[in-house]
């Protein structure tokens, strides 16, 4: 996907204050539609904060988020997810005894008319799910498969699709590869270029700057709750990211 000039998520003076520590300091950011944008910044920055806010999980002490430019409140991350906005936490949140269309529609399964009775609609959700695995670029396309025999990276394409079900415009990942070794971090940055392909916008916080560099359109640094850096990615390589990481200024 190449970015459009219209911003599908913005967030406008954005702070928020835990106790004394100022977590977030009144910031601006512009989410454009069709675009994977990285969020960098040392521990402490304020990345999660800034996810926190834009996913419903917590509320913001002042600014403001805007969905297509008009102001929103979520009361919660239900509530974001329903007006497109996904996040995929780091635990993923799956139930490795169901099966992947079972998580995919989990809280909002499909149902069906059976004489005067509505009863679970199971094959069109088995039919549904297996095709966002393939879209997804998963090996693994039959969502009756129980989550517990699936791979990490295979478990990462279980929760986005869950996003997908919702029809999500944005999708927000906190440190997806954090946990992963070498195959897997490969195989979730291909379903991050694979979602993108479908025409999700992609909100990616990362301390990994080879992953910015392989996924990211542009990318936003934050440093103690302000964001000092915001610029497209291409021309940068893993070296000159990391230094503007450290020092919070644009490589010379
Ligand atoms: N629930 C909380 N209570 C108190 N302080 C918090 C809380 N969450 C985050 N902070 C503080 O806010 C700052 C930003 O944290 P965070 O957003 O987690 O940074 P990052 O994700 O960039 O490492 C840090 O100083 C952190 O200690
Ligand atoms: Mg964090």
């Amino acid at each position: 996907m190449t970015a459009t000039g219209e911003p599908v998520l913005s967030v406008r003076g954005l702070a928020k204050r835990y106790g004394a520590v100022q977590a977030l300091a009144g910031m601006d950011l512009d989410v454009h539609a069709g675009e994977v944008l990285a969020i960098c910044g040392d521990n402490g920055a304020g990345k999660s904060t800034l996810i926190r806010m834009v996913s419903g999980a917590d509320t913001p002490s002042a600014g403001e988020i805007r969905l297509r430019g008009k102001a929103v409140r979520f009361a919660s991350p239900q509530d974001a997810l329903a007006r497109g906005v996904a996040t995929i936490y780091q635990d993923l949140a799956l139930a490795p005894r169901l099966a992947i269309y079972q998580n995919v529609f989990m809280g909002a399964e499909l149902t069906r008319r059976l004489g005067p009775l509505r009863v679970l609609d199971k094959k069109t959700m088995i039919e549904q799910a297996s095709g966002w695995m393939a879209q997804l670029g998963s090996a693994v396309t039959d969502a009756r498969r129980p989550v517990a025999s699936l791979s990490g990276g295979q478990r990462q394409s279980v929760a986005i699709g869950r996003a997908l079900r919702w029809n999500a415009e944005v999708v927000v990942m906190d440190e997806p590869t954090a946990a992963l070794g070498v195959k897997e971090t490969a195989q979730v940055l291909d379903l991050i270029r694979a979602l993108n392909g479908t025409g999700k916008t992609v909100l990616l916080v990362s301390h990994n700057m080879a992953d910015v560099v392989a996924v990211a359109h542009r990318v936003a640094i934050l440093k103690q709750g302000r964001k000092v850096i915001d610029r497209p990615v291409a021309g940068l390589d893993a070296d000159a990211l990391s230094h503007m990481v450290m020092t919070g200024r644009q490589a010379a």
